[in-house]
């Protein structure tokens, strides 16, 4: 069963909670999702191997411990998963990028694909899906789907806000798929928008609405 990592952090919390506030504006939006990005990022690459080095401080020799030549990928889901793509390049920079363009049926609320890049040697590539909301788990099931169907099994997830049945929707689907979550709120609403949430997330990022 895929391992959910909650990180509950003051950090979050607090740059969360101004996200969710209905008054913030794109640009603070879009600043808070990278710096929380960051933050996730930094929990979702703890596995990453490391190799020793003797290195020379100005006082003395000692052991250096450097990030082995791991390839990482990051997959950003269009749009809202954008956001995310600074932040987690400022605390991972030779992480190559792919993207997958998906948006959500609003009448079958069904995701619907139309755009597809990633990485030639995406297999060989520790994965990582970025998207700010884990809703129904649709997105995220299509999207890991097609990175297997190209032969991709090394996968993790981050997002923002989880909610309960998207997890488990994930879980069921993709159990070898860890995700690691800001936030997990409580349900769904009629609209399969997340409650309490943030709204939509790509239309708060670039003011579409
Ligand atoms: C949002 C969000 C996820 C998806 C989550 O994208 O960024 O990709 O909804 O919902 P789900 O778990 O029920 O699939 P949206 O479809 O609104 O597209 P957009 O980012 O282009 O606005
Ligand atoms: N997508 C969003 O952007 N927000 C939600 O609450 C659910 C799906």
């Amino acid at each position: 069963m895929s391992k959910i990592t909650v990180l509950e952090h003051p950090l979050i919390t607090h740059k969360l909670s101004l996200m969710r506030m209905k008054e913030t504006g794109s640009k603070d939006f879009r600043q808070l999702l990278s710096e929380i990005t960051m933050l996730l990022a930094y929990e979702a690459t703890r596995d990453l191997p490391t190799y020793d080095a003797e290195i020379e401080t100005p006082v003395s020799k000692t052991t250096g411990y450097f990030i082995s030549d791991t390839k990482v990928g990051i997959i950003p889901i269009l749009r809202a998963g954008l956001g995310m793509v600074d932040g987690f390049l400022s605390v991972l920079p030779t992480a190559k990028v792919g993207h997958i363009g998906l948006y959500r049926d609003h009448e079958t609320l069904l995701p619907v694909e139309y755009y597809f890049k990633i990485p030639e040697d995406a297999q060989d590539r520790q994965l990582i899906i970025l998207d700010p909301m884990l809703a129904t788990g649709g997105s995220s099931n299509a999207a890991i789907s097609f990175l297997k169907a190209r032969n991709c099994h090394n996968i993790k997830m981050i997002n923002l806000i989880a909610a309960p049945e998207g997890i488990k929707a994930v879980q069921a689907a993709h159990p070898d798929v860890d995700i690691f979550i800001g936030a997990v709120d409580e349900k769904l609403n009629e609209y399969a928008y997340i409650v309490p949430g943030l709204g939509d997330a790509g239309d708060r990022m670039y003011g579409t609405k």
